[in-house]
């Protein structure tokens, strides 16, 4: 690998065995995940219930490395607090979901995270515009939201270059995460799109591979860009 930029890889639970998450979680730890992307839905904002604080807090007890909240739910902000005691560093809200998105992130700043907006496929970045000396972290959603093991929605891989465009004109250099349909065989092209994170979650947790070996072959092929 040449000087080609650090891409992170942020394991989603979404697909793990939750009858042995602990276990889960410290196997990709031990595989080299570099944070754990915690996918909260609320059954409104998606149609999909998936878990709350409690399961934050099992992650949290299980490794020291960071988490995110991808806050699928709708009324984002009452939850801040909750997710933010549960212990996690980021909160990663959409903004199809806060109609007052400035207001949100200070008020999750507030809990002392880091604060994020996600963006659903059918949202064009320039929404982010107004908010983009506001944020410390973009998600770009490559699949609908609401469920793992999608398939990629490539095309929108254009919003990244297109973001990145965005924030340096806003003067900011925060990660942008790519979330929905990560895979090895994409990995690189993700990466290529400019992508800082990138989320995994089928990619990982399935039955095909270990987390460890799965998290293996993501960074092999990241590796191997030229
Ligand atoms: C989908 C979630 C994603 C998903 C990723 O609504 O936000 O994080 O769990 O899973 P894969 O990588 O399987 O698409
Ligand atoms: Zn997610």
């Amino acid at each position: 690998m040449s000087g080609a930029r650090v891409v992170r890889i942020a394991p989603s639970i979404l697909t793990a065995d939750f009858g042995r998450l602990a276990e889960q979680v410290r196997a990709a730890a031990a595989g080299g995940a570099d944070l754990f992307h915690l996918d909260v839905m609320d059954g409104h904002f998606v149609p999909q219930l998936s878990f709350g604080v409690e399961v934050v807090a099992a992650v949290r007890a299980a490794t020291s490395l960071p988490l995110e909240v991808h806050m699928m739910v709708a009324q984002p902000e009452a939850h801040f607090a909750s997710f933010a005691a549960a212990g996690t560093q980021t909160l990663l809200f959409h903004i199809e979901a806060a109609p007052d998105a400035a207001s949100a992130l200070a008020a999750a700043h507030a809990t002392g995270c880091r604060a994020g907006l996600a963006v659903s496929p059918d949202t064009p970045v320039e929404r982010l515009a107004p908010l983009l000396g506001a944020l410390d972290q973009v998600v770009v959603m490559l699949v609908h939201p609401g469920r793992g093991g999608q398939r990629m929605l490539d095309a929108h891989l254009d919003k990244v270059p297109q973001l990145r465009a965005l924030l340096a004109a806003a003067g900011r250099d925060v990660p942008i995460e790519l979330d929905g349909g990560v895979k090895a065989e994409n990995a690189a092209r993700c990466a290529a799109a400019g992508a800082d994170i990138l989320v995994a979650g089928s990619a990982v947790y399935n039955d095909r591979v270990s987390p460890e070996a799965a998290l293996g072959e993501l960074r092999a092929a990241l590796d191997a860009r030229d």
